[in-house]
């Protein structure tokens, strides 16, 4: 897989990141690709929002993530794509 240079220090200066970002590898690139999360009409306006919305793409495809998974995989699309503040 090819990352970019900011994304992969991303990823480096935080454990959680790559946990994140492997457990979307594993569980959430069947519908869409990243795409979704940099489209210009993109549904989310907050971080807040994004939680919830990973929390409930993990129960439509049955991941049965705990809590900090699901915070993982917030943090990591946050700081790879969504740059929300809060
Ligand atoms: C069963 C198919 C499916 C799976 C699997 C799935 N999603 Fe989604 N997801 C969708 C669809 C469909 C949309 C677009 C909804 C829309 O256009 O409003 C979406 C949209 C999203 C968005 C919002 C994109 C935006 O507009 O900003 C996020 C964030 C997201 N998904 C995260 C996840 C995560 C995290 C996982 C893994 C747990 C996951 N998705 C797995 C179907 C899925």
């Amino acid at each position: 897989m090819i990352v970019p240079a900011a994304m992969a220090q991303d990823v480096a200066q935080n454990a959680d990141d790559s946990k994140g970002q492997a457990l979307h590898q594993t569980s959430c690139v069947r519908c869409h690709d990243h795409s979704v999360y940099t489209r210009s009409d993109r549904k989310m306006k907050s971080a807040d929002q994004l939680r919830i919305r990973v929390a409930f793409c993990g129960q439509q495809v049955n991941a049965q993530w705990f809590d900090d998974e699901v915070d993982a995989v917030t943090l990591w699309l946050n700081r790879s794509f969504y740059k929300f503040n809060k």
